[in-house]
């Protein structure tokens, strides 16, 4: 049973994924009636006993998209995952995945789509996959999963937090791979607590907090809604913070449309970061450090949940 390494076999897991066209692609995931989006989702809701961890979400996944799901810790994203996934019933609204509903037709749903789950499960019965144990031993667990949910050629893909873990190169190779699957037209659907991940990836993301969808939209449109053009974050000296004695904010109000003050730098969001920069030293604010950036995803949660998303 056990095939040898040999360097021609080592491609093996990566053709599992373009052996499939995109005409394929779209064949093996048509929904059930033309124009149904892959996935959609009505009040969706998973509790835990008196615990709820998704709370009556609706969203819409379209063929070919790149959809995710971008939250804190806890925010009921691996929930949601596990029932489009069919491993994890439904407790209450409607959640149809290909045209099926996950409740009757689990088999036949899991059948067709990848699932890369957040938790590695990779374990012996590996054997009957040798080649991509072989594979797996070059280039590392993570992918060996990711390797795995390409076996049966899905037209759908689930990718529990895909890079968690994972240095910075390896994340690299992954999110191009991942993108030449989307180009090949496989649908992907990824949770992360990434914002540079979710602005790679996503053509489309909705902000998951405390069970709930926060907001919608491209990570464009989601800046443009939530955030100004520019963010400038000002570093203040722990003399002038305390002589300000929590103050700052009022020091510097009126330079920005909005401030947020944390624990260790107070960001103003403008169209002009220059600008602000100029008029808090007309009032005689000298800040250590200063950064002119664009607005990320990460401003947006901000805005939306009053947290930042790393913790
Ligand atoms: N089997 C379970 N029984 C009870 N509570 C659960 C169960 N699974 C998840 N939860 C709870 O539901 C909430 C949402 O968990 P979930 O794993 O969906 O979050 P997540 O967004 O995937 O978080 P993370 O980023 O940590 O993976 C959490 O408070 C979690 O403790
Ligand atoms: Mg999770």
């Amino acid at each position: 049973m056990v095939q040898t390494a040999s360097s021609s076999q080592m491609p093996a897991a990566g053709k599992a994924g373009e052996a499939l066209s995109p005409g394929e692609a779209r064949k093996a995931g048509e929904a059930g009636r033309a124009g149904e989006p892959l996935i959609s989702a009505r009040r969706l809701t998973k509790r835990f006993g008196a615990f709820t961890a998704v709370d009556g979400i609706e969203f819409e996944v379209q063929p070919g998209e790149a959809f995710g799901f971008l939250g804190p810790n806890g925010a009921g994203k691996t929930s949601t995952m596990r029932m489009i996934g069919c491993v994890s019933p439904v407790t209450e609204g409607e959640l149809r995945v290909l045209g099926m509903d996950p409740a009757t037709d689990g088999p036949r749903i899991r059948a067709k789509i990848g699932v890369v789950p957040q938790q590695d499960t990779l374990d012996t019965e590996l054997t009957v996959l040798d080649n991509l144990v072989i594979y797996g031993r070059y280039f590392g667990k993570r992918r060996l999963s990711i390797a795995r949910s390409l076996v049966n050629q899905p037209a759908l893909m689930l990718l529990d937090e895909p890079t968690t873990g994972l240095d910075p190169q390896a994340r690299h190779l992954l999110w191009d791979r991942l993108y030449r699957l989307k180009q090949r037209g496989v649908t992907l659907v990824l949770t992360t607590h990434y914002m540079d991940e979710a602005e790679q990836l996503c053509d489309r993301l909705v902000v998951m907090d405390k069970a709930k969808i926060v907001a919608e939209g491209s990570p464009r449109q989601l800046i443009e809604r939530y955030s100004t053009k520019e963010v400038t974050e000002l570093r203040f000296d722990p003399e002038t913070r305390d002589r300000l004695d929590g103050q700052l904010a009022e020091a510097l109000r009126g330079l920005a449309e909005r401030i947020e003050t944390l624990p260790d730098r107070v960001l103003l969001y403008t169209d002009d970061g220059e600008a602000a920069v100029a008029a808090a030293h007309e009032r005689g604010l000298r800040p250590e450090t200063v950064l002119v950036r664009r607005s990320t995803l990460e401003d947006v949660f901000l805005r939306l949940t009053g947290r930042s998303l790393i913790e």
